[in-house]
């Protein structure tokens, strides 16, 4: 399986609860490698923009309003497979529906305060990864 960079977000309802080591823990023990990380605080545009393609869906104020309403960390993770591998280790966006050991089942609080974002294919990988990252930032 080919080696793939995601991005990863722990998101604001993980930041004020200081779960960040737990959950690189869990990226860790899955043989994700954590190959940049910065802990920045979205503005509503930056929030908005990052979101552009949910902006027709009900939610899309309140994830937005939510992802800026404290600091998160951003993240690439790296390794074989890593875009479906994060996905799996962060388990179903509503936690409800999590697996057992996932981060969202272990952490998260609702659908919309759910610990975690990863991308969810090659293209949004890559999208993501530089909206949040320079080249100088990324080491080979
Ligand atoms: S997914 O995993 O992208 O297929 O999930 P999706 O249902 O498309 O949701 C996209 C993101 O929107 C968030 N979300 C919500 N936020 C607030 N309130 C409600 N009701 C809600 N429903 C979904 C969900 O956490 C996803 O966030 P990201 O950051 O993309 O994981």
């Amino acid at each position: 399986m080919a080696v793939e960079r995601t991005l990863s977000m722990i998101k604001p309802d993980a930041t004020n609860r200081n779960l960040t080591g737990k959950i690189n823990a869990k990226f860790e023990e899955a043989g994700l490698r954590i190959v940049a990380q910065k802990r920045i605080h979205l503005s509503q545009a930056q929030a908005g923009a990052f979101y552009a393609e949910h902006a027709e869906r009900p939610f899309y104020g309140e994830l937005c309003e939510f992802m800026c309403s404290a600091p998160i960390i951003v993240q690439v993770l790296e390794g074989e497979g890593a875009i479906l591998k994060n996905r799996e280790v962060m388990g179903a966006t509503n936690p409800a529906n999590a697996a057992d050991g996932t981060i969202r089942k272990d952490f998260a609080l609702s659908v919309g305060e759910n610990s975690v974002h990863g991308s969810d294919s090659p293209e949004a990988a890559a999208r993501e990864i530089s909206f949040y990252f320079s080249g100088l930032e990324l080491v080979g």
